[in-house]
């Protein structure tokens, strides 16, 4: 694909995980965007109305278990993964966004993690999820992120678009006196390792449940 020459001395800002045939986008080459997809390849469309030549062609092949970025890299990712489970994608729809087989909780948790990586500080996680198959509260317990806020989409509204921000900031209150700002590492599903500072500037690591 011809990538807009600014890309070259301007870093792009937006990853895409899982790019698929980039239908989501209003400009399929937009120069601030990254495209990454396991898959490169051509699906010819068949003689049914509607249905077009399905065109994967991510600038990287590779995986969102595995990003080839660095850390803090991105403003914006968005994450849109398959969402059918089967052992192979077959027909049309399987072939369009791909399958879920395997172990694929353990794909998609690593997923989360690597997009929460490669944000920066601040940086904002778009995840889009079809519902058919699994429940959307089910994918959300594969983080240890909260979302902000979430929206219904499609004739059946089981597409949801869901968005969190990154932050390494929490602000904590232990005891009578008000912690400062301390930095954050999650440690295991909805806890946080936390460094207080109290108001005598007196550090202690505590494990604190994050809801
Ligand atoms: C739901 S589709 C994405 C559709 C896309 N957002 C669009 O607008 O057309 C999911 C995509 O995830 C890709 N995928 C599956 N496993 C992946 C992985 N481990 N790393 C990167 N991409 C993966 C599939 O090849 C498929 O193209």
């Amino acid at each position: 694909m011809k990538r807009h020459p600014l890309e070259r001395i301007v870093r792009p800002q937006v990853l895409d995980a899982c790019c698929g045939g980039k239908m989501m986008w209003f400009d399929q080459a937009d120069p601030r965007a990254v495209f990454i997809d396991i898959r490169r390849e051509t699906h010819v469309t068949d003689s049914r109305p509607g249905r077009k030549e399905l065109v994967v062609d991510p600038d990287h092949v590779a995986s969102f278990t595995d990003m080839p970025f660095d850390d803090g890299q991105f403003s914006l990712v968005v994450f849109d993964p398959p969402h059918i489970i089967r052992n192979e994608a077959r027909g049309w729809i399987t072939k369009k966004y791909g399958v879920l087989n395997g172990d694929w909780k353990a794909m998609l948790r690593d997923g989360f993690k690597e997009c929460f990586r490669v944000l920066r500080d601040g940086g904002v996680l778009i995840f889009k999820w079809s519902d058919s198959n699994v429940p959307v509260s089910e994918i959300l317990a594969l983080t240890p992120e909260k979302p902000l806020f979430g929206h219904k989409s499609g004739k059946k509204m089981g597409t949801h678009w869901i968005a969190f921000m990154r932050s390494n900031k929490v602000v904590a209150t232990e005891g009578r006196n008000p912690a400062l700002v301390c930095s954050r590492g999650v440690v295991g599903n909805r806890k946080a390792s936390v460094n207080i500072v109290d108001d005598r500037g007196i550090e202690s690591l505590k494990i604190l449940p994050l809801d």
